[in-house]
């Protein structure tokens, strides 16, 4: 084994690869956020923007295979994470002291599973288009805004979508202050300023996705025509 692998195999590899991973990811969030949050301009400007990267053909199936890498090396690190430390506790604390890991610290594997199931729906819902067969013809038709549209004013949808942002800003608070923290960015006097910089961008994060789904269901966000 060469020093690279056995580095990248051991705990702080494994963490590394954890947070650059973590950081593509969380680009790849923000800017898939820019990007719907265009859906307040209007269904022109919304399926322009859907055109625009469909346009891309080979390189956007580049940016796929790179996105599905990143994700599969941030869930293998992680898996392979929590067994160790696991291994190494094999037990558990007598007393968990609650005040010291934050809430979504210590639930940072279940709020990431379930990030995980969302993004499976969330392909079988716009991208695959099978969740709901009410979206095929306007996603055949390239009207993307329509078919957002459409799919959130279902309410039980767009409920489970507000869930799963919420879930995703959870997961974001402690990742964003861990991504910090393994690249040896922190002091006692910086960590603060790192935590409410993790809340703010996290909370931010949260509020953009939901207000998509919710101005939806508030009619604020019409479908085209204006019904
Ligand atoms: C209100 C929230 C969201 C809306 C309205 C939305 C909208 C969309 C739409 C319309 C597509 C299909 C684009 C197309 O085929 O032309 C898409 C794809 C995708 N979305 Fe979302 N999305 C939301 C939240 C999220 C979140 C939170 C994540 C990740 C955690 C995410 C990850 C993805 C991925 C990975 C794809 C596939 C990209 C591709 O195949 O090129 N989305 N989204």
């Amino acid at each position: 084994m060469n020093f690279t692998a056995g580095y990248l195999q051991s705990s702080v590899g494994k963490k590394l690869i954890m947070a650059i991973s973590g950081i593509i990811l969380i680009g790849f969030i923000l800017g898939h956020l820019i990007g719907n949050l265009q859906v307040f301009s209007g269904p022109e400007k919304f399926n322009n923007y859907a055109k625009f990267l469909q346009s891309l053909g080979g390189l956007l199936w580049v940016a796929r295979i790179f996105l599905l890498g990143t994700l599969l090396a941030h869930i293998i690190s992680a898996v392979a994470l929590t067994k160790e430390n696991k291994a190494a506790r094999p037990i558990g604390y007598q007393n968990e002291n609650t005040n010291v890991a934050s809430w979504s610290s210590r639930t940072m594997v279940i709020s990431g599973m379930v990030i995980a199931a969302f993004v499976i729906y969330h392909l079988l819902h716009f991208t695959i288009v099978v969740a709901d067969p009410e979206l095929i013809p306007l996603k055949d038709n390239h009207d993307i805004f329509s078919m957002v549209v459409i799919g959130f004013q279902k309410p039980i949808v767009a409920a489970s979508y507000i869930v799963a942002v919420g879930l995703l800003c959870f997961h974001l608070n402690h990742a964003i202050f861990s991504v910090f923290q393994t690249l040896g960015i922190n002091s006692s006097s910086m960590d603060k300023k790192i935590k409410l910089f993790s809340t703010a961008l996290s909370t931010l994060i949260f509020l953009g996705y939901a207000s998509i789904p919710v101005s939806i269901l508030l009619n604020i966000v019409k479908p085209q025509g204006g019904m």
